[in-house]
């Protein structure tokens, strides 16, 4: 069986780099399921791989940590998934191609009411926000800089399940977004600080910030308490050893609960844009401008 994967040989612009590479895969290795990808979200990540920001591993590079589509093949002698079945899950930069094998531990059942482009879009921002409050603790108020992308979204909404006190920025199109989320939002720009003390004037217990500025880390300095938790997940550089840098860890239980809540309307989730396969290097240029609301996603 052939698979056509997104590829990129050197580093650079994604109208320069990106190019569609197809190759025929070998036999399933076992406890592995063989999916034909539906959708696949696409990360900020993947883009700043393309770039050269992060340079990880070899070229080619590949692309993509998930995905949902259809199980044509497993080889494995559990029998909680089966062939035609529906799923959704994580693998490591690989999912942007159109047939990929993944280890079935990775699978979670897709709901059957949830959209594809819906259900491709989810494990990376709900493991991510998951491990965000896992690390934080137990805690009263947060402060979340760049909210109303996709790790950000789901973040805002695990801590109000958790009850915690979420004040969030954002640009000013998007305050009704994060208001809707559940958030105090903020705008973020000159004067930050100034406008978190108007809506919060006790200091924050913890902030984590999704944008990677040198204005969200003074912004943190200036508001969160002594002892608080400062962390940032936008793995870019930062000015102050205070700021700990947080990676996301896998964990299916964490996928399920978000999935699960998506599916009954209890968290609230947005597709930004579908883009075809075809189409990835436009995708993958509107990814790097850094304002998308929700999540991208690849149609295969
Ligand atoms: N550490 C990990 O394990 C891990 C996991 C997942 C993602 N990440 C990284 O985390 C970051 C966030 O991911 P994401 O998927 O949530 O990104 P995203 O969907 O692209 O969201 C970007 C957010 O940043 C906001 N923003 C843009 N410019 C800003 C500024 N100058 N100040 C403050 N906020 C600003 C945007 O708001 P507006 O649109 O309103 O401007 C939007 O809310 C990315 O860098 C990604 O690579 C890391």
């Amino acid at each position: 069986m052939n698979t056509t994967v997104l590829i990129a040989q050197s580093y650079g612009s994604a109208d320069k780099v990106l190019e569609f590479y197809t190759q025929e895969l070998p036999p399933l290795n076992s406890d592995m399921a063989r999916i034909k990808v539906k959708t696949a979200g696409i990360n900020p990540i993947d883009a700043r791989r393309m770039t050269g920001e992060f340079k990880h591993g070899n070229m080619p590079q590949t692309f993509g940590t998930e995905f949902a589509g259809e199980i044509l093949e497993i080889n494995s002698d559990n029998n909680q998934f089966k062939v035609g079945d529906a799923v959704l899950g994580s693998g490591g930069s690989f999912t942007h191609a159109t047939v990929i094998d993944v280890p079935i531990g990775n699978l979670i059942s897709k709901p059957e009411s949830m959209s594809w482009e819906v259900a491709g879009s989810l494990a990376g921002v709900s493991q991510t926000a998951s491990t965000i409050l896992d690390e934080i603790g137990d805690i009263k108020s947060l402060l979340i800089h760049g909210a109303s992308g996709g790790v950000g979204s789901i973040t805002i909404q695990l801590a109000k399940e958790r009850g915690i006190d979420v004040v969030a920025t954002a640009s000013s199109k998007n305050q009704d977004y994060l208001k809707k989320l559940g958030a105090v939002p903020v705008i973020y720009g000159e004067g930050l600080v100034d406008r978190l003390k108007e809506v919060h004037p006790e200091a924050f217990d913890a902030s984590i910030d999704m944008s990677g500025t040198e204005e969200a880390t003074q912004a943190s300095l200036s508001t969160v308490k002594a002892d608080g938790f400062i962390g940032t997940i936008a793995g870019k550089l930062v000015s102050s050893p205070r700021v700990k840098p947080v990676w996301v860890k896998r964990n299916v239980n964490n996928l399920k609960h978000v999935v699960e809540g998506v599916a009954k309307g209890k968290f609230y989730w947005e597709v930004d844009k579908v883009f075809p396969f075809e189409k990835a290097a436009e995708a993958y240029t509107y990814i790097l401008e850094g304002h998308t609301r929700g999540k991208n996603v690849l149609q295969f």
